[in-house]
C-alpha cells in the first residue's frame, strides 16, 4: 500500500465542523468541490481581525484604519506570493471566482471585443465561464465555439489548435474540470492562445486549492479562484491580471475607494489595483484568505497534490471494481485531480446522495453547474465525490460502503 502523503488524520483534528456528526454517523465531507472546511486557524483570524484591527482601510488616518489597511495589504501579499504574481497590483480581491470571471467580461470584454470576434471555450467550462461570455457575445455579436473533449475525458488539443488558426480575441479555460477532474495544460494553451493572438483567461477556481499555481510560468493574461474552495471564508476571490490587461480594462464597478479625483464633470480612476475595488472591501474575507495560504504553505503545496492523487487512485480501483458504477473523466491520477464524478446504474444521483447522507457521508449530485459538460457526456446527472487535505483512505471506504447500501436497497 503505497502511504498517505499527508497526516490526514492530524489535518482533520484543525477542523472544528469535521468532530460533527450527521444523522448519528461521523461526518464524511466528500463535497470539496464545492466548498471546503475551515481549520481553526481561519476561524480564529477572522475573529482576531475583528477583536483587534476592524476599521474600514483606506479610508481613516487613525490607528485601527491603518492597522486594517496592513492587514488587508499583508494578505495581497501572501496571495501574490502563493500564486508567484509579479506584482502586487496584478492581484484585485473580489468576491470569488465568478465576480472574478464578470470583472474580466465586463472590464476587459466589453472593451475589447468586437462583432465577429471569436472566443473560445472548452466544453469542460462551469456556467461561471459560459454564461458571462455568452451575454458579451450577445452584446457585441461575438461568435462563441466550444472545443470537446475526448472519450478519456482530456481536451480535444488538435480541435484546440484548429480554433486557434482563426485568430480567436478571448480564449477562456477551466485549468481543471469540476466534474472530470481532468487537468488541462495551462500553459501550453496559453502559449498557443498567445501566438495567435488571443487574450487569455483561466478558472482556476478548480486548480489554485491543490497544486501549485504559478501565473508567471503559465503566462495567462487573466486567472481567477475564490477562496472558499481552499479553506477560507466564503465572499472573497481574486482576479490575478496581469499588469497591462488590467491597465487597459475599464472599471468594473464604480463607487468610492476606485476614484483617484471626482469633480462634478467627471472622475478618474485609482491606481491597480484598488480601480477595480470599489466600496468597503471584505477584508475579514481576505484575512482568511491569507491564514488559509499559510496553512497550506505549511503542508506544503507538492504534499497536498500528492495526497490528492494517493486518494484519487484508491478511490478509482474502489469505484471501478465495484458493480454498477460508471466513472468519467481520466482513470490516471497523474491526469486528474482529486474529483470523480460516477453513476450508479440508472438510479438518479440525488437519490444516491441521499442514501450517502443518511450515512454520514456528503456529496454533491447534479449536473454541477456544467450542464453542457454532462449533456456532452450523454446523461442528465451525476453524484460526484471530491476530496482535500483532511479526506482519508477511510473516507473512501466510508463512501464505498454507503454505495454498497444503495445498491442493496435498489436490488443493483
Ligand atoms: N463550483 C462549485 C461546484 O462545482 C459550486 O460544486
Amino acid at each position: 500500500m503505497r502511504s498517505q502523503s499527508l497526516d490526514a488524520e492530524g489535518v482533520k483534528a484543525d477542523f472544528p465542523i469535521l468532530k460533527k456528526k450527521v444523522h448519528g454517523k461521523r461526518l464524511v465531507y466528500l463535497d470539496n468541490a464545492a466548498t471546503t472546511q475551515k481549520p481553526r486557524s481561519v476561524v480564529d483570524a477572522v475573529s482576531g481581525y475583528y477583536t483587534k484591527h476592524n476599521a474600514n482601510p483606506h479610508r481613516g488616518v487613525h490607528q485601527l484604519s491603518i492597522e486594517a489597511t496592513e492587514v488587508f495589504d499583508e494578505s495581497r501579499r501572501k496571495v501574490m506570493r502563493f500564486i508567484n504574481a509579479a506584482r502586487f497590483e496584478e492581484v484585485v480581491f473580489t468576491s470569488g471566482a465568478t465576480d472574478s470571471l464578470n470583472l474580466v467580461r465586463y472590464g476587459w470584454g466589453s472593451k475589447h471585443i468586437k462583432g465577429d470576434d471569436l472566443i473560445v471555450l472548452t466544453i469542460m467550462e462551469h456556467h461561471s465561464n459560459i454564461v458571462p461570455w455568452q451575454l458579451l457575445a450577445a452584446e457585441k455579436g461575438a461568435r462563441i465555439e466550444f472545443v470537446g473533449i475526448t472519450k478519456e475525458g482530456e481536451l480535444d488539443e488538435g480541435r484546440f489548435e484548429e480554433l486557434m488558426a482563426e485568430s480567436p480575441a478571448l480564449v477562456a479555460f477551466t485549468h481543471c474540470s469540476n466534474v472530470l477532474g481532468t487537468i488541462n495544460d495551462a500553459k501550453k494553451l496559453c502559449s498557443s492562445a498567445k501566438r495567435a493572438g488571443a487574450t487569455t483567461v483561466v478558472d482556476a477556481a478548480q486548480s489554485v486549492p491543490h497544486m501549485k499555481t504559478d501565473v508567471q510560468d503559465i503566462d495567462c493574461d487573466f486567472l481567477a479562484f475564490s477562496g472558499h474552495k481552499m479553506l477560507a471564508p466564503m465572499g472573497i476571490g481574486i482576479v490575478y491580471g496581469r499588469r497591462e490587461k488590467l491597465a487597459e480594462a475599464q472599471p468594473y464597478r464604480s463607487g468610492g475607494d476606485m476614484i483617484k479625483e471626482v469633480h462634478t464633470s467627471g472622475a478618474t480612476w485609482n491606481d491597480l489595483p484598488y480601480k477595480f475595488e470599489a466600496g468597503t472591501q471584505n477584508v475579514e474575507g481576505a484575512v482568511g484568505l491569507g491564514a488559509a495560504i499559510d496553512y497550506l504553505e505549511a503542508l506544503g503545496m507538492d504534499r497536498v497534490r500528492q495526497h490528492e492523487e494517493d486518494l484519487l487512485d484508491y478511490a478509482l480501483q474502489k469505484l471501478e471494481g465495484a458493480p454498477g458504477i460508471t466513472v468519467y473523466g481520466p482513470k490516471r491520477p497523474s491526469d486528474g485531480a482529486g474529483v470523480i464524478s460516477f453513476n450508479l446504474g440508472d438510479i438518479h444521483p440525488h437519490d444516491i446522495a441521499s442514501i450517502l447522507d443518511e450515512e454520514g457521508v456528503a456529496v454533491r449530485s447534479g449536473h454541477h453547474c456544467a450542464q453542457p459538460l454532462i449533456e456532452e457526456l450523454g446523461i442528465t446527472a451525476a453524484t460526484r465525490a471530491s476530496f482535500y487535505v483532511y479526506n482519508s483512505r477511510e473516507d473512501v471506504d466510508e463512501l464505498m460502503n454507503a454505495l454498497a447500501k444503495a445498491r442493496r436497497i435498489f436490488c443493483i
